[in-house]
């Protein structure tokens, strides 16, 4: 399966498309200019020359026409970027990983977008498609480093089961992550919110917090 990442270029975005490549998916990261996502791949991939991961960089037009989209812009332009390739995106799954945050003082607050969510604001933008909310809380940095397994869960919302199903599928496929079913999209708010708790944590115990939900199996 081809996993499209728009505004991959970032620190998650790329991390993420490496992550996802190491296990196996062919990942597109996009960008507003093809030339810099070219550069970005080219970086990218430099420590891991003898690997063949299947990992291109294209514009964010061509990767919308991958099977599955994953947004990696700033939360502020999520929707506008998504409402533009409205045609491209119709029927698929459109997983995005936005946070909301504005830096206070020494400490980033969550910010609430007028339906409590990007996730929601996106899934509003783009009707047709089927967005869900997943990857908020792993660090970039660590999404990157792949010699290392990650730990944690990823906290998935959607609107339809099958969203969340598909989100789940690809969260796992990345060895010792958990996927979890969090409901539909009205409980995106407070996963993308406690991003800031997650920040605070990394700021006062120096580390790079995520999450791990105890008392399921
Ligand atoms: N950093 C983390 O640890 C982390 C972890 C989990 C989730 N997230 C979330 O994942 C998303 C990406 O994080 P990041 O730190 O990688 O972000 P970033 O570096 O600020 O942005 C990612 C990419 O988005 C594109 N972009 C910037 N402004 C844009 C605009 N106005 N319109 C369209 N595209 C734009 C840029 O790519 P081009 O210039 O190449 O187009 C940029 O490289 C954010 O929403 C963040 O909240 C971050």
């Amino acid at each position: 399966m081809k996993i499209g990442i728009i505004g991959g270029t970032g620190p998650a975005g790329k991390g993420l498309a490496l992550r996802l490549s190491s296990v196996g998916y062919e990942v597109e990261i996009g960008s507003r200019s093809s030339g810099r996502a070219a550069e970005v791949v080219e970086d990218t991939l430099e420590p891991w020359r003898d690997c063949n991961y299947k990992l291109s960089g294209v514009s964010n037009e061509e990767a919308a026409r991958a099977g599955t989209v994953v947004l990696a812009t700033p939360w502020d332009s999520c929707a506008p970027t998504a409402k533009a390739f409205r045609e491209l995106l119709k029927g698929k799954l459109v997983i995005c990983m936005a946070n909301a945050l504005a830096r206070v003082g020494n400490e980033f607050h969550a910010l609430y977008p007028p339906r409590g969510s990007i996730a929601a604001d996106v899934q509003a933008a783009i009707p047709l498609s089927r967005v869900s909310m997943a990857f908020q809380h792993l660090p970039a940095k660590e999404l990157g480093e792949i010699e290392h397994n990650m730990e944690g869960d990823v906290l998935v919302c959607a609107d339809e089961q099958d969203s969340i199903a598909e989100t789940i599928e690809i969260v796992e496929k990345m060895p010792n992550l958990r996927g979890l079913d969090c409901g539909s999209l009205a409980n995106a708010a407070p996963v993308e919110a406690f991003t800031a708790v997650l920040l605070q944590l990394n700021r006062l115990y120096k580390t790079r917090s995520s999450v791990r939900i105890t008392g399921l199996e």
